[in-house]
């Protein structure tokens, strides 16, 4: 069966309830697309995303979980609340994540379960920093993200996004042919290399969306700063059939 593509917006920390009309706007470019439309607001938008979004092609995720269900973690947010608000899919190990909050791919692993144990479908987050790329690290700090990152229960679903740090809010894309590179090689690493979708995340822009969604590995974008503005994200949208 063919990888259907997710084009996913990550609203990062921007949204207010004023910018829920984003939905009503949406709802068309996501109705005509072949691709899944995902977004992933704050997790304070979530609710009363997912009532605008009722009866849409329109899906929600969460940007992080916590490891467990409930418990005495203040400020955390659960899998098991995500899915409550209304969220079928959640962001894992997001380079931001991992810098600003110190996240091992090992915690990455852990949350993935905890995500999969609540019944949503994680995005496990992978890529290299300049730094590491210069040196001729990337795919050897990529492999080491996979091996430690990804759940290991047989059947578990889950989407990878190769996001390279150096491209995410820099204007920088991967060039095709490095993002074709780490896709193949992303691919070669999976437990289920046919149906598991690897997407792109980096600096996607209408203006390069269609390049990077015609490779064949690629299934799909994780769009930043491009998803706030629906005119650019409707644009990405249509790239992807
Ligand atoms: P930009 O599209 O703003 O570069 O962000 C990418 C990203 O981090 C998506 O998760």
């Amino acid at each position: 069966m063919p990888r259907r593509m997710l084009i996913a917006g990550n609203w990062k920390m921007h949204g207010l309830r004023a910018d829920l009309g984003f939905f009503d706007s949406l709802a068309a470019p996501a109705a005509r697309s072949n691709a899944e439309v995902l977004i992933c607001p704050p997790a304070t938008l979530l609710a009363a995303a997912a009532e605008r979004c009722a009866g849409t092609d329109i899906l929600l995720g969460g940007q992080d979980c916590h490891t467990n269900a409930t418990g005495a973690h203040t400020g955390d947010v659960s899998a098991p609340m995500l899915k409550d608000a209304g969220a079928r899919y959640v962001i894992l190990g997001h380079s931001e994540r991992r810098s600003d909050h110190a996240e091992s791919s090992e915690l990455v692993c852990a949350k993935a379960d905890a995500a999969l144990a609540a019944g949503l479908t994680p995005i496990i987050c992978v890529g290299e920093t300049l730094e590491q790329r210069e040196a001729g690290e990337a795919f050897d700090v990529v492999g080491a993200q996979l091996s430690a990152s990804l759940p290991a229960g047989a059947g578990t679903e889950f989407v990878i996004a190769y996001e390279p740090v150096w491209a995410i809010g820099t204007g920088l894309t991967a060039s095709a042919e490095d993002v074709a590179r780490m896709h193949a090689f992303i691919r070669t690493r999976l437990s289920k290399p046919a149906s598991t979708r690897v997407i792109y995340g980096g600096s996607v822009k209408p203006g390069n969306a269609a390049e990077l969604m015609a490779l064949d590995d690629v299934d799909g974008a994780l769009v930043g700063g491009a998803s706030l503005d629906i005119d650019a994200f409707a644009a990405i949208i249509a790239t992807a059939g």
